[in-house]
């Protein structure tokens, strides 16, 4: 540690004092969490006026494009910045090339379209990976078992370029391929779509965390194997800030750290060495722990959400993707904190 600390020696000093009631509690608190860091990962599928329930994320839907509309207004009311938006994709769909995930009428297209028509004041952010379009699940093409980088790339290009050209604010790169964010970065440009953002899910790891999302978007039962071959290991750090590094350079705009809270760490170092927005994001699986134990009586819901979306905030994150969003929004605005 560099900062020199004073000689702290009892009872001259104690160090319960500024904690002994609210006001000073309030003056001495280190970090706050506010609704402009939080952004609500949601899922929509084909149809009209449906709502499906995930089962293993409790209080989380999946929407059709008008229902999820409404539910974006209801969002962007509770001051909530932005949405990340994900699709349930139909499994006649799915194929070996995941070419549904270029087609510019595809789902998420459609989507982003009737959001920023309704919302345009919303962000919306696009994940880019190819695992809801293929059939076996995987974020990239595959070739003999093995997911291929370069090629994939290429559909990862033309799949940015469609959802920028419907209208969303951001793209985000989830699927760990090598060289991505430049590929995109240039295909978005060339194109003219200079202001769309590139959030780099830079240091993403091979996590059983994901376990409940691959439920809501329906990748879960198609995927074959896992995901070791391209996304990080969990015993890494060093290697976290190479990936940074990279995305940095190829230029993304953000980064991101996931899953969140095994890997507060993480954010730390990164925050630490770049210095550069830094996103973290409380995967499903995070999510599903904590409702799991609320459900059955054993945590306090509202204590447990707040709490952990400060951990994200000290440990050097910007801004926090979390399905408690709206529930976390309600609740700093009743004052919580
Ligand atoms: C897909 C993707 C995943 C998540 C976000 N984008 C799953 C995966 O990599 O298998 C997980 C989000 C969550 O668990 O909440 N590229």
């Amino acid at each position: 540690m560099s900062t020199i600390l004073p000689h702290v020696e009892f009872p001259l000093t104690r160090l319960r004092r500024n904690r002994r009631d609210d006001w000073s509690r309030r003056l001495c608190s280190e970090h706050k969490l506010s609704v402009d860091d939080l952004i609500l990962p949601v899922f929509v599928v084909e149809g009209s006026n449906v709502r499906q329930e995930i089962p293993s994320m409790p209080g989380v839907a999946r929407f059709s494009i008008d229902l999820l509309v409404e539910e974006c207004r209801r969002i962007a009311d509770l001051g909530i910045p932005a949405i990340a938006l994900f699709p349930s994709v139909d499994d006649s769909l799915k194929t070996e090339d995941a070419r549904e995930a270029y087609n510019p009428n595809n789902l998420v297209c459609r989507t982003v379209r009737a959001i920023k028509q309704a919302l345009p004041n919303l962000g919306v952010i696009c994940d880019v990976a190819l695992d809801p379009f293929n059939s076996n699940g995987q974020d990239g093409l595959v070739v003999d078992g093995y997911v291929i980088n370069d090629p994939t790339v290429d559909a990862l290009r033309k799949m940015a370029v469609v959802q920028a050209q419907a209208g969303c604010d951001a793209v985000a790169p989830s699927d760990m391929m090598d060289g991505r964010i430049r590929a995109i970065r240039e295909a978005l440009d060339e194109k003219g779509l200079i202001d769309t953002r590139i959030i780099s899910y830079a240091a993403k790891y091979a996590s059983a965390f994901y376990g409940p999302f691959r439920d809501a978007v329906g990748s879960g039962g198609a995927l074959k194997g896992d995901k070791k071959t391209y996304q990080m290991d969990p015993a890494n750090s060093n290697e976290a800030l190479r990936e940074i590094a990279a995305d940095l350079s190829e230029g993304a705009d953000m980064v991101m750290v996931k899953p969140g809270q095994p890997y507060l760490d993480i954010i730390r170092r990164v925050k630490d060495a770049f210095g550069v927005p830094t996103l973290a994001y409380q995967v499903s699986g995070e999510y599903a722990m904590l409702k799991a134990a609320a459900l059955n009586g054993w945590l306090d819901w509202d204590k447990v959400v707040l709490e952990s979306l400060i951990g994200f905030k000290r440990a050097g994150a910007d801004a926090i993707l979390t399905y408690t969003a709206p529930d976390a929004a309600r609740l700093l605005a009743r004052g919580h904190h």
